[in-house]
C-alpha cells in the first residue's frame, strides 16, 4: 500500500455522501467507517440496513483488510454479490490506495 491519506482525504468526499469517520461520525446512508480495518464485514453496532450478502460474506470470514477494501472499492458488486452500496466504483488504483489510507488513519490497527 503506497496510499496518500490527504489525497485520500478529497477522494473521500464520494463516499461522504453515505458515510462519515472521525469522533462524531454516525451512520448515515453507509455505516461508520471509523476502525474498518480488521473488522468483519457487516458488523457495524446500531447499523441496521446492511445486505443479506454483506452480513454473510462476514459471517463466511470476511474481514475488511487492504486487499479487499481495493476489491470491493474497485467495484463493489464484484466482492459482494447484491451489496447495498450503490457506487460505481473508484477505477483508479492510486484513488482507491489513497482513500484507503485515509481510512487507515481512523482505525487502530
Ligand atoms: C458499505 C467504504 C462510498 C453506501 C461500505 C463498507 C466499506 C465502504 C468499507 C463496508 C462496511 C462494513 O462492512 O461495515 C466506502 C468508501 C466509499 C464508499 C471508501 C467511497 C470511495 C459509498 C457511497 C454510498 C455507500 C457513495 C451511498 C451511495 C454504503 C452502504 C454500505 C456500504 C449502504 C452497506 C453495504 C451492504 O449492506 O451491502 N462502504 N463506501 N458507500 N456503503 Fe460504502
Amino acid at each position: 500500500e503506497i496510499g496518500d491519506p490527504v489525497a485520500g482525504e478529497k477522494v473521500f468526499k464520494e463516499c461522504a455522501k453515505c458515510h462519515q469517520v472521525g469522533p462524531d461520525a454516525v451512520n448515515r446512508v453507509g455505516p461508520v467507517l471509523n476502525d474498518v480495518f480488521g473488522r468483519q464485514a457487516g458488523t457495524v453496532e446500531d447499523f441496521t440496513r446492511y445486505s443479506k450478502g454483506i452480513v454473510r460474506m462476514g459471517v463466511d470470514g470476511l474481514h475488511w483488510d487492504i486487499e479487499h477494501l481495493d476489491t470491493y472499492l474497485e467495484n463493489p458488486k464484484s466482492l459482494v454479490s447484491g451489496t447495498r452500496m450503490s457506487f460505481r466504483g473508484l477505477k483508479d488504483p492510486q484513488e482507491r490506495a489513497d482513500v484507503i489510507a485515509y481510512l487507515r488513519t481512523f482505525s487502530a490497527s
